[in-house]
């Protein structure tokens, strides 16, 4: 893995988005893996900042994002989608129709799953994914658990997420106790993985990410067996590797 520690997070943001500038100069029709989440929105704004200053071109991009609750369509402000949209979507040249975000309205979630992975196979698979991590080693949606989920799946979110997300909405009742969001599989076959996290709060998840076992329990374990892992992270997020 490349680990890399900034000084704070804007930086560490900086240096992600070059990371994906350079991607998409390299490959203009590049497929990204996007993250939500509050980690990755400072390396969405200087994506904007670089894509109005025509620094990067997001005419032919594509992306998957990685997962979305079960329950709330695109015109919801928590949904994963409205999200993307407003974060960085509704402030670039992308194509709309190229910006994928699982459904998680639908009724069959099984066969969206399916279909989801059938569409990022057809695209030629994820170039770079972004990645944050979750305060309990979570990525995606993939929650601490016995066996690692190969596809795009459904998952009860623990209560430690649910606790983590609260914040995002009137009530705790009102957070969706369910996602669907891309498996191990999908990321684990992504070209390029993007992991970005900042702050104290993640920095035991990121030693037991790093230093840890490679274990379900903690789902970003599995990425040491990734060939090509970026960390980008603050000085606190690093602060017990
Ligand atoms: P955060 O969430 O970026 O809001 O900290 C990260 C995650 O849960 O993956």
């Amino acid at each position: 893995m490349n680990i890399r520690i900034f000084d704070d997070m804007q930086q560490a943001s900086a240096a992600g988005a070059e990371i994906i500038a350079q991607a998409i100069a390299a490959k203009p029709d590049t497929v990204l893996g996007l993250a939500t989440g509050s980690t990755p929105v400072a390396m969405y704004k200087e994506l904007i900042r670089m894509n109005k200053a025509g620094e990067v071109d997001f005419a032919k991009v594509r992306s998957y994002n990685l997962d979305e609750y079960i329950g709330l369509d695109g015109t919801h402000d928590q949904s994963y989608r409205y999200f993307m949209d407003d974060n960085l979507f509704n402030h670039i040249n992308i194509d709309k129709a190229n910006t994928h975000v699982p459904c998680g309205t639908g009724a069959d979630h099984a066969a969206d799953a399916k279909h989801y992975d059938e569409m990022i196979e057809a695209a030629g698979g994820i170039d770079v994914q972004v990645l944050g991590i979750g305060n309990n080693g979570h990525i995606g949606f993939n929650e601490p658990d016995a066996v690692f989920h190969k596809g795009t799946h459904v998952v009860d979110l623990t209560d430690s997420t649910i606790d983590a997300n609260k914040r995002f909405f009137a009530s705790r009742d009102e957070v969706p106790k369910q996602a669907i969001t891309l498996g191990m599989g999908g990321i684990m076959r992504a070209k390029k993985v993007l992991l970005l996290a900042f702050g104290k709060g993640k920095a035991e998840a990121v030693r037991a990410m790093v230093n840890g076992e490679i274990d379900p329990k903690v789902p970003a374990s599995i990425l040491q067996l990734h060939a090509d892992v970026t960390m980008l992270l603050d000085a606190d997020a690093a602060s017990l590797l």
